[in-house]
């Protein structure tokens, strides 16, 4: 690890120390709170490591013609602002990132905006955001020399964990809540050779348990409690901002479960805009599920200076989090760049996946509050006609496939849940159909088809 260039911050309290010096829970000793990688040399005009943007702009972008494995990476071929290594060798990499942005045509039209996007992290190569943070956490821990990975999950992270854990050569450790993981996620755990622990417990306590034990064992723990993983997910930042010729969008949408993910996208835009390769931040909104929403309750109920923890239950079982650690990260990010912190229910999750769907993008559900949270903001007047939005779809449509096939056999929603909006979902469902096997019987399936 590279103690040279960087240090940690705790969020809380201030408090700096090196990153050797850091817990194995990732807390402050003296408040308790998580960290923040900082990089001193960036400090103020003419520090000694601050990085020349024009310079960057050049650099960045000539390294997606080379085939250096480094470069190939859409998260290291940003190593510039995340120097955390020792030794660049060190990287476990994938070639995560360098995801696509996505034109929505018909979303845009609906809902009467000029310019919608989704950056589609649901396309890396395990199949959510999680791989461009797990590169940079799973690199730090192999150089640091630890045997052991571990994390609790609702199964992206422990499918990326799994993964680069092989990559490395390491041993990985997942804790997941039995029975409340979509089948994609946990086959994948399996597939790369984790060792696989369902509780009867919820993600947070899942998470509470594994910072037990990672106090009394030498693991390193990759939950996003770990600030290395912040550093590999604020990367999508930068290929937003690079997308957009550094003119940023105006919104930046994400969905909110442990509040790792906005955090990072929150701290990659600051940077850019600190370090001068951007002139300002596009407002960064949270979307909750109205079942898991911790965040939504604290901004309504203390002006977010506090949070209650909140039994979580919604079909989004990503999101599915009572008690997100990175809170308090989130709230500085909603709250400095201007966005909002809001829920949505289960039918308008449905709805709006299968838009997604019905466009050609298929994404989780966790992915589809985005979408469905734009709606709401539109409808309040909160975005205008005339501004860029992207949508932050965070995981593959494949991992949880049982959610997408119930939708459309009518079998997901309650009948409680889906009041009122019958007619919409009706003319989204695609049930496959028994159909003899003659052209004519195909065929009259054909003109069937609504719209
Ligand atoms: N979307 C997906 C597909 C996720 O897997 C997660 C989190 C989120 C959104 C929320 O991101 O936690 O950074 O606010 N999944 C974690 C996991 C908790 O264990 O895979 P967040």
């Amino acid at each position: 690890m590279n103690d040279n260039l960087h240090q940690l911050r705790c969020f809380g309290c201030g408090a700096r120390i090196s990153g050797a010096e850091a817990q194995p829970d990732f807390r402050c000793v003296r408040c308790g709170d998580l960290f923040e990688v900082e990089y001193p040399g960036w400090g103020e005009r003419g520090g000694h490591d601050r990085p020349n943007p024009g310079a960057l702009k050049w650099l960045w972008r000539e390294r997606r013609c080379s085939s250096e494995a480094l470069d190939r990476s859409g998260v290291w071929r940003f190593r510039e602002l995340l120097p955390i290594l020792e030794n660049f060798d060190n990287a476990v990499t994938l070639f995560e990132g360098n995801t696509p942005l996505y034109q929505l045509k018909r979303a845009a039209k609906a809902l009467g905006i000029e310019q919608l996007f989704a950056k589609h992290q649901g396309l890396n190569p395990t199949g959510s955001f999680k791989d461009t943070g797990m590169t940079a956490a799973m690199s730090v821990a192999k150089e640091r020399g630890f045997e052991w990975v571990a994390c609790a999950s609702t199964g992206n992270t422990s499918a990326a964990m799994a993964a680069y854990a092989a990559r490395a050569g390491l041993k990985c450790l997942v804790l997941i809540p039995d029975g409340k993981i979509a089948w994609g996620k946990l086959s994948q755990a399996m597939d790369y050779g984790a060792v696989t622990c369902q509780l009867k417990a919820d993600f947070d306590g899942c998470l509470r348990l594994l910072t037990q034990i990672v106090k009394e064992a030498p693991i390193y723990l990759l939950n996003s409690v770990n600030p290395y993983r912040l550093e590999g997910q604020k990367t999508p930042a930068f290929e937003i901002a690079e997308a957009f010729d550094w003119a940023v969008p105006d919104h930046l949408i994400v969905p909110g479960g442990n509040l790792g993910n906005s955090s990072a996208l929150g701290k990659g835009f600051r940077e850019l805009r600190e370090l001068g390769l951007v002139t300002r931040m596009p407002k960064i909104s949270v979307v909750q599920a109205a079942g898991a929403n911790p965040l939504v309750r604290s901004f309504k109920e203390h002006q977010a200076s506090a949070l209650e923890p909140v039994e979580a239950h919604t079909r989004a079982t990503a999101i599915r989090i009572g008690n997100p650690a990175s809170w308090r990260k989130a709230v500085r990010v909603i709250q400095e760049s201007g966005g909002w912190c809001l829920d949505v229910t289960e039918a308008e999750i449905a709805i709006a996946k299968a838009e997604l769907g019905a466009e050609g993008l298929g994404c989780e559900p966790a992915s589809a509050v985005t979408l469905a949270g734009l709606k709401k903001l539109r409808a309040e007047g909160k975005i205008a006609s005339s501004e860029t939005v992207v949508l932050v779809l965070t995981g593959h449509t494949l991992k949880d496939a049982d959610y997408t096939i119930d939708f459309h056999r009518g079998t997901l929603l309650k009948e409680e849940e889906a009041a009122g909006l019958e007619t919409k979902i009706a003319g989204l469902q695609r049930n496959a159909v028994a159909v003899e096997a003659t052209p004519a019987a195909v065929l009259a399936a054909m003109k069937g088809r609504a719209g």
